[in-house]
């Protein structure tokens, strides 16, 4: 195992399951910082690898696949809304699986990422990171994101505790 091993590649319908899997592995259980809309502490809200691959169908973003052979290993992906005074932003997101964090890997994703919203003439990326969240953070600034702002208690946790989050502005 090592950085060059990896590729990246878009998604394509089909590819929910592996993304599922790679998702769930990227949560320890009781992980305090991630906002994730589609899964959290390693239960998927919708159930099915299905409910992914539709939406990898449906054209309205991109999502960039990390693989080691055909092991899927991180993901990066952003969401438009086409049919707004929003369309020329997306919201993204960011995952690595525990055992393949601190490579390079999610550098390497949401590099593709940053390529492809331009190639789609996109002006805006917009994350939304816990202030906890060390290594998104960090990630988010390596790559030209700027804190624009603080949601105050953005995210309830499992035991109701309210944590802050940032709103990371990435303008193309
Ligand atoms: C955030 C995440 C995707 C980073 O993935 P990764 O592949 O480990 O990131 P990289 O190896 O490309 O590292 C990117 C930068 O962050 C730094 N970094 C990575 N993990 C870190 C950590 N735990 N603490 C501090 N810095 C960290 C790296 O050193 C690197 O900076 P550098 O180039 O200046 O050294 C990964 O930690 C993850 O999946 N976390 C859980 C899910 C999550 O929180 N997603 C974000 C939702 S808002």
């Amino acid at each position: 195992m090592g950085i060059m091993t990896i590729s990246v590649r878009k998604a394509v319908p089909g590819d929910g399951k592996a993304i599922i899997e790679c998702l769930n592995d990227s949560c320890n259980g009781s992980c305090n910082e991630c906002v994730n809309k589609y899964a959290c502490n390693n239960k998927f809200f919708p159930q099915d690898a299905m409910f992914i691959d539709k939406k990898l169908s449906m054209n309205n973003g991109s999502t960039i696949v990390a693989l080691d052979k055909d092991l899927a290993v991180g993901l990066a992906l952003f969401t438009v809304n086409k049919f707004s005074k929003t369309r020329h932003r997306a919201e993204c997101g960011w995952f690595v699986r525990k055992s393949y964090m601190k490579q390079g890997i999610a550098t390497k994703l949401v590099t593709a990422l940053i390529k492809e919203a331009k190639k789609k003439g996109l002006k805006r990326l917009e994350a939304e990171s816990a202030v906890g969240n060390e290594a998104s953070l960090r990630l988010a600034e390596k790559l030209g994101f700027k804190k624009e702002g603080i949601k105050q208690k953005a995210l309830m946790l499992d035991n109701g505790k309210l944590e802050d989050t940032f709103i990371l502005g990435r303008i193309l």
